[in-house]
């Protein structure tokens, strides 16, 4: 059998595979550098960024669960103007799609740092990250709530042409009400899902582990939740989802795509193994000639209930 082709389409914009690394598990893509060939994956999505440098909550911010890990970084980054003098010449010498996630206090603050960042080439499409669970303002505030989402969504629209990907939280009711404001506010893809918010105690101190007390869950333990929030959207609403939340290997890929997702991303594996992606874009392709997927586009929303 001939090559299957691995690429996908979102938007306006084609990756070569659906393999993208997620926001805040590979900083700004530079380290990642020395462990895959970064012109090999399907995208990078940068951490969130801000208008201005954001230092994040005290430590200890990451603690470890059963099957999973806990964080409360609390958006650390080093801003948008710093990401464009120091950053951005490293990423233009790489011909893989840079995704800018952006993190925000208020709507003015999303909408003026999509207009700063939609100038520069290299990026190549907006993750707006309405849903971190980590910080008093900007986080799940927005994310709980569907106009807020909306109107993020119109604004953020409106400064640029690229495709704008709205990253939801699993912390609702009923994500797909999410994703359908989304859409019908021009949004081009939705990413399901940001982490759960979750806590940890110390039984001899009684306190807790987590200087933040909350902090997001990852990892596989999230897996099978984020497998039914994307299949919840999909079953409602006509739009693209890139799915995220716990995928560990090729496997877990092929599971996410088969459930509705046009692309995934690898969060935390990231930190277990950082080549896991050259392994996983290996073992999806390896997946393809083995049962005859000639378009691993084929396979989103294959399911069969
Ligand atoms: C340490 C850490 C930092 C994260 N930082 C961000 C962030 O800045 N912005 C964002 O949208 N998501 C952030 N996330 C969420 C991930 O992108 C992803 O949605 C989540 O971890 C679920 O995927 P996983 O189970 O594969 O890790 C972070 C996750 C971790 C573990």
């Amino acid at each position: 059998m001939k090559k299957p082709d691995l690429s996908v389409q979102i938007g306006s914009l084609k990756f070569r595979n659906p393999v993208l690394l997620a926001s805040g598990t590979v900083g700004y893509g530079n380290e990642m550098s020395e462990f895959i060939d970064l012109n090999s994956i399907g995208g990078i999505v940068t951490k969130s960024l801000s208008l201005k440098p954001r230092k994040g909550n005290q430590p200890q911010r990451i603690v470890e669960t059963p099957s999973g890990m806990l964080n409360a970084i609390g958006l650390q980054n080093i801003g948008v103007e710093e990401f464009i003098k120091e950053k951005i010449p490293f990423l233009k010498k790489f011909d893989v799609p840079l995704i800018c996630n952006i993190a925000a206090s208020t709507y003015e603050e999303y909408v003026e740092c999509t207009g700063i960042l939609t100038k520069e080439d290299t990026i190549k499409a907006f993750e707006i990250n309405v849903s971190c669970p980590n910080v008093r303002e900007g986080g799940l505030q927005f994310g709980n709530d569907v106009k807020a989402v909306g109107k993020i969504t119109a604004g953020v629209k409106s400064v640029t042409d690229k495709p704008v990907i709205i990253k939801l939280s699993p912390n609702v009711s009923y994500i797909s009400e999410f994703a359908k404001v989304v859409k019908d506010e021009g949004g081009d893809a939705v990413s399901a899902i940001n982490t759960l918010v979750g806590t940890s105690f110390n039984i001899f101190t009684k306190k807790p582990k987590l200087f933040n007390v909350n902090g997001g869950l990852s990892g596989p333990a999230i897996k099978p939740i984020a497998l039914a929030k994307v299949l919840e959207i999909k079953r409602s609403v006509d739009i693209p989802v890139i799915g995220i939340g716990g995928i560990m290997d090729w496997k877990d890929v092929i599971e996410f795509m088969i459930a509705g997702s046009t692309a995934i991303q690898l969060g935390t594996v990231n930190f277990i193994d950082p080549a896991a992606a050259g392994k996983i874009i290996k073992g999806i392709e390896d997946y393809c000639i083995k049962y005859g997927v000639e378009k691993i586009s084929e396979l989103t929303g294959s399911y069969i209930v």
